[in-house]
Formats: structure tokens, sequence, C-alpha cells
């Protein structure tokens, strides 16, 4: 591990500046928390298999000409990638109703979109992240209207590999979180893709495999994300 104070420290990863310029060292944590932070906890090897999930994502969605941060992982678990001006969005695509869309409108939990549905949220705890709009995102020159559309195609693509991967793994990709930040004049996919980010159930039934267990104590969350973990990174 890195000796350095970190650059920037998250609820559950810290960023550290590299000996290389333009690329820096992102810790997954054993930190766990949910509901604005109200719900903390530290679980050991969390971090690692975060980690391993999301690079092996990443090394995917980069086999399909999709630009993530992602470099290499270290021997020292920590995941080298490329430094990134990152935008304050929350990109959330959602396949199947569950979570706070069933909670704030009248949709049944597991009610399939289609076609999948793009929510973006404003990324800032101070104002518990409130929903944005696209004149919103304009009007906080967050991005320009034609970078947001780039923004929405790129997400809908990172749905259409990552959904068929877990098809193929027999688990539903439900929704998750993208983060994008620009690396140089590029938009490339930052942040972690992994079971704290991504909403999963097994297929054919409402069984959550992901930080929903963490939520609402629905099992061990451990074993349920070595499992999972087990069953998504495979043979490349
Ligand atoms: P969402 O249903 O909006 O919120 P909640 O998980 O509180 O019900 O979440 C949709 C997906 O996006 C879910 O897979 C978790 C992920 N997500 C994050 O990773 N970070 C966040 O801050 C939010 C709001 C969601």
């Amino acid at each position: 591990m890195t000796e350095k104070a970190p650059l920037y420290s998250g609820k559950a990863k810290s960023v550290y500046r590299s000996e290389t310029d333009h690329e820096y060292l992102i810790e997954f944590r054993d930190d766990i928390t949910a509901f604005d932070g109200g719900k903390k906890d530290e679980l050991q090897g969390k971090g690692s298999i975060n980690a391993k999930v999301s690079a092996f994502i990443f090394r995917l969605l980069e086999r399909n000409g999709i630009d993530t941060h992602f470099l290499k992982m270290e021997d020292n678990g920590l995941m080298r990638v490329k430094e990134l001006k990152m935008l304050p969005l929350e990109i959330i695509v959602r396949n199947v109703a569950a979570g706070s869309v069933v909670r704030n409108y009248p949709f049944t939990e597991g009610k399939p979109f289609h076609p999948p549905i793009i929510v973006i949220d404003y990324k800032d705890d101070s104002l518990h992240d409130p929903m944005l709009n696209d004149e919103l995102i304009i009007a906080l020159d967050i991005i320009t209207s034609e970078e947001l559309t780039l923004i929405k195609k790129i997400a809908h693509h990172v749905n259409s590999v990552l959904k068929s991967h877990l098809e193929k793994c027999n688990l539903t990709l439900v929704d998750f979180k993208l983060e994008f930040g620009w690396c140089y004049d590029k938009l490339t996919v930052g942040d972690e893709i992994s079971m704290d980010s991504m909403r999963i159930w097994e297929e054919g039934t409402r069984k959550s495999l992901d930080k929903d267990v963490y939520r609402f104590e629905k099992g061990d969350v451990m074993t349920t994300y070595h499992i999972v973990a087990q069953r998504i990174i495979t043979d490349e």
C-alpha cells in the first residue's frame, strides 16, 4: 500500500497519486455504507472482491470498444487508472424496476423497462444527489447537449455488453451506476462497476446478489459477494 496521504478519499475508495504523471492508484477499501452514510460497516475482503470484479468488467468493456480509466491491477491490489477530470454526475441505467424508482414512482418491483431507462443524479452528498433532467444538466454547465447525448449512448452500450455477459452467468442486471470523466477530450467511464454499484438478481427470481444484501440484511454479504464474483469473472 502506498504511504502517502490520498489525493481523495470517498466512502469506499481512496485515490492516490502514482509515480507516473496522469496515472492514479485506487484503493478499494473494506468500508461499506448505505442510506446516505446512515449505515456503515467494514467487511474484510470486500474491497479486494469489488476491485477484481471492476477490473474484469472494465477489461470486458475495453474489448468492446468502450473507453474506461482502467490500466491494470497492481500486485498489491491497487487499481492503476488514467487520471480523469470527473463529472459530478451519476448515470443510472435501469433494465428492471427496483430501488428508488419503485419507492418514488408507481412502478411495481420487477417490471422490465424496454428500452432501458437512464436517470442522472447530481453527485453532491450535501444536496443528497438530486435527480437532474437534460435542461438542468445544460443549465449547470456540466456538459453540452451533444456530450449528454454521447454519454447516454455510451451508457446504453455499457448496459448491453454487461447485461449480456451477466445473462451468460444466469444473472439479471437490474440496474447500475456509472460515472464519467474527461481523459483529455475523450468521455471515459471511471469510478467502479461492482456489487456495490450494480443491482443483480438470480435469474428468474428476485434474489439479491449485490449491496441490497447489506442494505436490507438479506443474508451474509461476503458470502454473496464471493459467490457472485466467481460467477461474473469468467475466462477472458
Ligand atoms: P437507486 O435505485 O437509485 O438507489 P438505491 O440503491 O438507494 O435504491 O440505485 C440504482 C443503482 O445505482 C443501484 O444498483 C445502486 C447504484 N447506485 C450507486 O452505486 N450509488 C448511488 O449513489 C446511487 C444513488 C445508486
